[in-house]
């Protein structure tokens, strides 16, 4: 897995297929033109599923190092699931990241620890994917104090089956944060990373496989906060990643600090 700080793009459902092709062409450029302070950080753009083969045509044609990711995927490969997405087939769609267990898809899909478990274990061993998960608290359990255990219980049940020398990112993304005015601070936020990392080592994923990312609210007058002075692996853009404008601008700070 790469060592360079993670820019990862999550488009969720905001952009239909050819606003998502138009976005990735202009991604393209705005990539070639900071190409040489860009080349310390590993991108990957995580579109919508019916937009990903529009997107892995553009970056074809271009070239670009752009990665891509599926934003999930179900537990089998084949067979009587409808609606559902086969990890096989993102990989044939030429994406090598899948974020799983994000918060929208707990809270409005009812995604449970063991379904996330099941997707993390399936994604790990039947292709050669690297899973993005997701973890994090509401504002409710931070309020009580339970920050801690809810990322104790997401992480241990989403990367029990993980197995050895597999590179895993582990995104926090509190979900109290996520398409809020603000994010956390970095420096609440470097403690709860610190907590994952010594969770991730405890459950057998050594450093050099893992990834700990924030994600909540980052937009280009924040992100610095977050790569900068090692307070994460890297980031992990919502909102402000689909708009081009804005994720440019992102992009443009981060490729410009030495
Ligand atoms: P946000 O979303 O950047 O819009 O807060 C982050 C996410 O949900 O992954």
């Amino acid at each position: 897995m790469s060592t360079r700080p993670f820019i990862i793009a999550n488009w969720k459902m905001n952009l239909l297929p050819d606003e998502a092709s138009q976005a990735m062409n202009s991604l393209v450029a705005c990539q070639k033109r900071y190409s040489k302070g860009l080349e310390r950080y590993s991108l990957i753009v995580c579109p919508s599923h019916e937009s990903i083969s529009r997107c892995n045509n553009v970056l074809g044609k271009k070239s670009s190092p752009i990665a891509l990711g599926g934003q999930d995927c179900f537990w089998h490969d084949k067979g009587a699931f409808t609606g559902e997405i086969s990890p096989i087939s993102l990989e044939r769609l030429g994406c090598t990241y899948c974020i799983l267990g994000h918060s929208e898809r707990r809270e409005i899909l009812g995604e449970t620890d063991a379904m996330i478990q099941k997707k993390v274990a399936h994604l790990c061993a039947a292709t050669s994917l690297t899973p993005i998960v997701c973890v994090g608290e509401s504002r409710k359990e931070r309020n009580s104090g339970r920050v801690r255990s809810v990322l104790k219980r997401q992480l241990r049940s989403a990367l029990s089956h993980v197995p050895r020398r597999r590179h895993v990112v582990v995104a926090y993304e509190p979900i109290w944060a996520i398409g809020a005015r603000h994010p956390i601070t970095p420096k609440e936020c470097a403690v709860a990373l610190a907590y994952i990392h010594e969770q991730c080592q405890g459950l057998g994923i050594p450093r050099m496989y893992r990834a700990v990312v924030y994600g909540g609210s980052v937009t280009h007058d924040t992100v610095l906060s977050f790569l900068t002075k090692g307070v994460s692996d890297g980031v992990l853009v919502g909102g402000a990643s689909s708009k081009s404008a804005e994720f440019h601008s992102l992009l443009r700070t981060i490729a410009k600090i030495v």
